[in-house]
């Protein structure tokens, strides 16, 4: 099991939060089985970038993003050098620190148009 610390965010956990995920669960699942209600608007599918997370501790340990992903990343708000969309990030086998950017561009509930 991986320790997953997620730094405080204003709306989804002012508390930051702490548990324990099982390897190859995504991030994003990971979240919201511990009450991390993380904006998912695609269902997982790789196609927005609401689920965008930062992370601060463990990037390494993550298997390399797909093409996809890298393309969706660049348009997400606040993306950093360590950003992964957390529904295709799977777990590792390290601890992981993951921040969640205070914004999301929901392009599903924009009408899912291109900007
Ligand atoms: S939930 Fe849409 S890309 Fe992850």
């Amino acid at each position: 099991m991986a320790r997953i610390k997620v730094l405080p965010h204003a709306e989804l956990c002012p508390q930051g939060a702490e548990f324990e995920a099982p390897p190859g669960k995504s991030i994003c699942d990971a979240l919201l089985e511990n009450h991390v209600d993380i904006e998912h608007a695609c269902e997982k599918s790789c196609a927005c970038t609401t689920c965008h997370v930062v992370l601060r501790q463990g990037f390494e340990s993550l298997d390399a993003a797909e093409d996809k992903e890298e393309d969706l990343l660049d348009k997400a708000w606040g993306l950093e050098a360590t950003s992964r969309l957390s529904c295709q990030a799977k777990v590792g086998g390290a601890d992981l620190t993951i921040e969640i950017p205070k914004y999301t561009i929901n392009y599903e509930r924009e009408g899912g148009g291109k900007k």
